[in-house]
């Protein structure tokens, strides 16, 4: 089975949910998307690191996968306020989130700085969810196809051609995400996306590289989720405040499902 047989819709939490409002949350989820098959949904929730454990108490990670916000590059050491990857490794979580435009442009974490987060990330068996994506300034020098190439090799420069197989790529244009974010146009975003497939196949060759799922996020909200998801490039969505709650979470999840179907001509 491709990798792209599946739609992939994920949330974010940011900064926002206490301990208790993640396995509320969760719960929640877990009981609506309980009839979805998981052979057509990647379904997953990043929460805040203190939320973890227990929500790996919460849901099975065959129906919901988890993952965390960020990670040190280095298994143990002097580095205060850092995790490591085996400490996340030991709540059982699946899915390291690195380079979110947050930890870029917040924290001042660079490309190399990714590409070593990726790599740990692989060495330990978790799938990396490298998130890239150009700022308003570059987007309007007209430079955000060459950032996108420069953010995928090196962030992905050390992976080889059969780890590449447990990527995950999020393109989110800085520009296009949180409260101030103007959503990209589906148009805009599956053309950046074709770029992103274009590169990953030059990196990885045509059957792996084509295989890689690239999730478009910024603003994605129940109106836009469905022309989004019907571009052909678009693999899923990774999605920030519209999902916060499990039912409009669950509303998108519905309302995008039949449409992905449609697109991969799956019955
Ligand atoms: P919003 O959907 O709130 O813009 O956030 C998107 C995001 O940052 C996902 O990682």
């Amino acid at each position: 089975m491709r990798r792209l047989d599946k739609i992939y819709l994920g949330t974010n939490t940011k900064m926002y949910k206490s301990i208790a409002d993640t396995v509320e949350f969760l719960k929640r989820l877990d009981d609506l998307t309980a009839d979805i098959s998981r052979n057509l949904l990647e379904l997953f929730v990043i929460p805040s690191y203190t939320a973890l454990d227990q929500a790996r108490r919460t849901v099975k990670e065959e129906y919901i996968k988890l993952g965390a916000q960020n990670m040190c590059w280095e298994d143990e050491g002097q580095f205060t306020g850092e995790i490591s990857p085996l400490m996340l490794k030991e709540i059982g979580i699946n899915i390291i989130e690195i380079g979110h435009s947050e930890r870029r442009h917040i924290m001042g974490e660079t490309d190399e700085i990714e590409k070593k987060k990726v790599s740990a990330a692989l060495r330990h068996g978790f799938t990396p969810l490298l998130c890239i994506g150009e700022t308003l300034e570059q987007k309007n020098y007209k430079i955000s196809d060459e950032i996108l190439k420069i953010q995928l090799k090196v962030g992905l420069n050390e992976v080889t051609e059969q780890e590449a197989k447990s990527i995950w790529i999020a393109y989110e244009p800085v520009w296009a995400i949180g409260v101030n974010g103007i959503p990209a146009d589906e148009g805009y975003a599956n053309e950046k996306h074709g770029i992103i497939k274009d590169t990953l196949i030059a990196m990885f060759g045509k059957d792996i590289g084509s295989d890689i799922p690239v999730l478009y996020g910024g603003s994605v909200n129940p109106q836009n989720a469905e022309p989004l998801i019907k571009e052909e490039n678009i693999d899923g969505l990774f999605i920030g405040r519209s999902a916060w709650q499990a039912d409009n979470f669950y509303k998108i999840i519905q309302s995008v499902l039949p449409l992905f179907k449609e697109k991969r001509k799956i019955f």
